[in-house]
């Protein structure tokens, strides 16, 4: 575990996947991860956009000071976090943005056998929270990273609502709460172990 360096990229508009990247950052430390990154994609809406709600600026603002993804954070990681809301059952453009601009690693083969697992949220329990990693992870194949999916293999599934892509909250409506939170750790942990397993065998 000492060994791992993981990164956690996130998007969020007004802050439930923020606070889900910051559990992931948590559960790494608590595991025994060597070195984690915790980085937000960069904003790209309209102003006009932001400041008609109030959530998104005051969120915006309060996370002003995290430092953004960029393509070092990719190559240096052995391992990826990946936390972002649903947009109509798909990524928020902010995230498919940034991974439309990962082609020069992509063609080098520096993106293959990364180990990655995701995080989402949306409104409505069948909102595409589902759909959501699927379309995360459907990139994640064309790398050639491992998707680490939680699938069942932990009790802490089932209590955080039984997603078996990867954590996800029903923004608004679950209490950001203790089984959550303890999925999320499960997820995180899940993802370095393997991380460590394919690592050591490719040694
Ligand atoms: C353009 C747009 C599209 C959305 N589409 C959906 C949707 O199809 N289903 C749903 O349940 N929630 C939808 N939402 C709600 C977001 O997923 C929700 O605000 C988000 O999960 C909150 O996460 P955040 O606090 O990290 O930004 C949408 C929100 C926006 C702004």
């Amino acid at each position: 575990m000492k060994d791992l360096k993981l990164a956690i990229i996130y998007y969020s508009s007004t802050g439930t996947n923020y606070q889900l990247a910051k559990w992931a950052e948590e559960a790494a430390k608590e595991a025994g991860v060597g070195e984690v990154r915790f980085r937000k994609v960069k904003e790209l809406a309209p102003e006009e956009a932001i400041a008609a709600n109030d959530d998104w600026k005051k969120h915006l603002d309060a996370t002003k000071d995290v430092q953004e993804a960029g393509m070092d954070d990719l190559e240096w990681a052995d391992a990826y976090i990946f936390s972002a809301p649903t947009r109509y059952g798909n990524l928020p453009s902010q995230m498919k943005q940034f991974l439309d601009t990962t082609g020069g690693l992509w063609f080098s083969g520096k993106l293959a056998n990364k180990v990655v697992s995701g995080m989402t949220s949306a409104s409505n329990v069948h909102g595409g929270q589902e759909s959501t990693l699927l379309s995360l992870y459907k990139t994640m194949h064309h790398w050639g990273a491992i998707v680490a999916a939680p699938g069942y293999t932990n009790e802490a599934i089932f209590a955080a609502g039984g997603n078996p892509y990867g954590v996800s909250v029903t923004a608004g409506k679950d209490e950001l709460n203790q089984p959550l939170k303890t999925a999320v750790a499960h997820q995180v942990k899940r993802t370095l172990q393997i991380a460590g397993w394919v690592k050591a065998g490719n040694k």
